[in-house]
Order: C-alpha cells, then structure tokens, then sequence
C-alpha cells in the first residue's frame, strides 16, 4: 500500500462502498464505467440546490450572480487542472462523448472536403470512433484505423504511414477503456504536428489516475468526464486550443451562445459562451470542480502509485488462475484489467461474480472493434480507483476461482 495514500480514510469519504449487495459486503470493480462520490461531491451538489440555485450570466439578483462567479471560478479551476494556457479553452459539455461529437462536428465541417481522411487507433470507444466514422460518411471520405499488437500496444509505425495520407483530423485515446493501454500520446501528438495535422485525445480514462498537462502533451482538444473521476454524471470538458475554438463554428445553437440576434442575422458570443449553448449543468460543474479538487488533494502520484501497485497485484493473481487470459498486455498500463476464464461466457461469470457481491463490467465495453480483433464475444473488466484495496483483490480471486469451477 503507499504510505501517502490513506486509503481507509479515503474509503469512509464513499458512502457507496459500505453497502451490501446479495448479503455480501460490496466489492466496486467497475471504476473505469464510473466511480463512485466522496460526501464532499454530493454535499457540493446539495448545497448547491439547496441555497445557491439558479440560471446563471442571466440575472441581476444575488442569486445569479453569486452560482455566476462560483461557476467561472470553476472553469477556472479546471483550466489549472489541465494546465489550459486560458480558461476561455475550456467548454463545459455532457462528457467526453458530447465534447467529441462537438470537434467532429464543427471542427469537421470547418475542415473536412470529400475524399478527405480521418485517423483514429483501432483501441477507440465507440465514442472516438463512431462520430467521426459518421463524419466520414457525411463527406463522403475515409476512417483510417491505426492497427495494434496481440499485447495492445499501438502500432507507430502503421500510424505513421496513415499519417503520410494526410488526415484532416487525429482523434486518439488517452488510455483505452477495455485493454488499459497508455497510449504514447505526447509523441503521436508530435508525430501528426510534423504534418501539420490537429489532434483530439480522448481523456475518458485518464482524468482520474494521471496529470493532464495539455500545454507539455501540445494536444489541440483533450476531452473528459467528471463521472469517471469521482464527479457527478452528465458534466465534462472539452479542452481546444484557443486558434481552433476561435474558427470553428458554433456546435449548437440557443441562448447564450448568441451576441446579436434579429431575423435577419445571428452574431455569436465569445470563447467558451459560443459553444455553451442553453443553461448550463452549473450544480454538475460545481459538483465536478469539487471532484477535482479532492483528487489534487490526495496528489496523482500517490494515487497512481496505489493504483499501479494493486494492478501488478490483481495481474500477478489473476495469472495464477488456470484456464484465465488477460487481453491488454502493454507494459505501459493503467489500473483497468480485461480477462476471461476458459471458454465461460463473460456474462456469465459477471453474474455469478455479481451474486457475489462483486461489481465489474462484462461484454464489449463499447469496443466492439477490439473484441473482433482477438476473437472473443467480450470480456470480464475489472477496473481500479483509489479507494480499492488489496483485500478486494483477493476476494475478486477467490470469487473467479469459485464461480469458474460452478460454470465449467
Ligand atoms: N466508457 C465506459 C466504460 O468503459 C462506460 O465502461
């Protein structure tokens, strides 16, 4: 365990956790789905509603203003977060998958010509695949997929030779949500800059276990989720650099993304109220600087350091299970572990884990792609955060060992 990190202090901030399901102490496995809330995060959300609720840039009454510069503050807080040279850069959107849909949108329509290209990994969520193989199909052009090995590991090389096709656009996870792999952002950002080519990184998966600094990664769009990272759900940022936000089009239109409005003519407000339209989620954005700020309070590197030492844990255990296959081998990883047991179905043995207390994800994780690459209908996920602990590990052995001999 690492001694900065007091986990069992951390555990007491999660209602959630000391809860029983199936008259079992519950065992929460499926951190990369969504994690649960420290007290300070639903009591920021209370609060909120409770005494400082209301629209906000609208009014003049206290009200108002008061959940305005709470909700500035937060961008604020944010844009330190991430390193943002400004926080004008930061838009609020649902989450990582609305702060795709935005780039590909609108950057899309202010890039893309038929026949054009864009580039995406073969380890993509639907979320970083999907929008952007729509866009391609709206201009009429084509989704290169940069391939990877057995382990999980991208294939630079492959990608590079997309790259010499001159893609419009690169869209690239951070960390892939069903194998774990870390991708080598920092040098597929700079490998795409050399030909001039912008890129969006996928941050679902990172925000949670590793400093952001979009500045060093030189990322033109980094996109990410509260929920993933002990936030409320439906709130999350899309990083851009201030050069594409100012000439890309607005994505969706409505109150407060407006500057001058009549009949005849619609003018548009500035960086980041242009792609801000309608109320915003202000309880969410708050709820979301709380989550953040108690992440930076426990520190990433004792975070990380935690997490990386209870995959190499599960990963050892997990080895000595006869019949078990882990999917996503790269020896750079993070705390996310895909397996199967034997021929078991995946869902099945998520089930019976299930009955046993234990929470994890089964089936395709919004990867099918990967899935078709080994051959295999899904897998058993089993994803870590900060409040897990070694016991946990050992049940999660015990339980496959217990379920696989019922299921064979
Ligand atoms: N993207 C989420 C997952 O991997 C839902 O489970």
């Amino acid at each position: 365990m690492n001694p900065n990190l007091d986990v069992s202090a951390i555990r007491a901030d999660f209602p959630a956790l000391h809860q029983q399901v199936f008259k079992k102490p519950l065992v929460y496995l499926d951190n990369a789905a969504t994690t649960q809330k420290p007290k300070v995060v639903i009591e920021r959300l209370q609060h909120y509603y409770e005494l400082e609720n209301s629209n906000i840039h609208r009014g003049v009454h206290h009200l108002s203003q008061q959940a305005t510069v709470a909700f500035e503050q937060a961008r604020k807080t944010i844009a330190e977060l991430v390193h943002a040279a400004n926080s004008y850069e930061i838009i609020f959107t649902r989450g990582t998958t609305e702060s795709v849909n935005l780039v590909a949108s609108s950057l899309g329509r202010l890039l893309m010509k038929k026949g054009d290209h864009v580039l995406v990994t073969a380890i993509e969520h639907h979320s970083n695949m999907v929008p952007w193989q729509q866009l391609c199909e709206q201009y009429d052009s084509n989704l290169l997929v940069a391939r990877f090995d057995q382990q999980g590991v991208i294939d630079l090389e492959h990608y590079q030779q997309l790259l010499e096709k001159r893609p419009k656009i690169v869209a690239i996870a951070h960390i892939s949500n069903a194998l774990g792999t870390i991708n080598p952002v920092k040098e597929m950002i700079s490998m795409a800059h050399k030909l001039d080519i912008p890129v969006l990184v996928d941050g679902a998966q990172s925000i949670a276990h590793c400093p952001i600094d979009v500045q060093d990664l030189d990322c033109d769009f980094y996109a990410f989720s509260a929920h993933k990272a002990y936030g409320p759900m439906g709130i999350g940022v899309l990083y851009g650099k201030e050069k594409w936000l100012e000439k890309m089009p607005p994505y969706q239109f409505g109150g407060e993304m407006v500057d001058q409005v009549s009949f005849e003519k619609t003018s548009f407000n500035c960086l980041p109220f242009k792609f801000e339209a309608g109320t915003p989620n202000v309880g969410g954005v708050l709820g979301m600087e709380t989550a953040m700020n108690y992440i930076l309070e426990k520190g990433y590197d004792a975070i990380a350091a935690h997490e990386n030492a209870l995959l190499a844990y599960a990963t050892q255990q997990l080895k000595n299970i006869e019949g078990l296959r882990i999917f996503g081998e790269s020896p750079n990883k993070a705390s996310v572990i895909s397996f199967l047991v034997h021929e078991i179905h995946p869902f099945d043995l998520g089930t019976l884990l299930d009955k046993m207390g234990i929470a994890l994800r089964t089936g395709h994780h919004c990867a099918q792609p990967i899935m078709d690459f080994y051959n295999i209908p899904g897998t058993v996920r089993a994803s870590f955060a900060m409040y897990n602990t070694f016991e946990e590990v050992d049940v999660l052995i015990q339980a496959i060992k217990k379920a696989s001999a019922m299921l064979r």
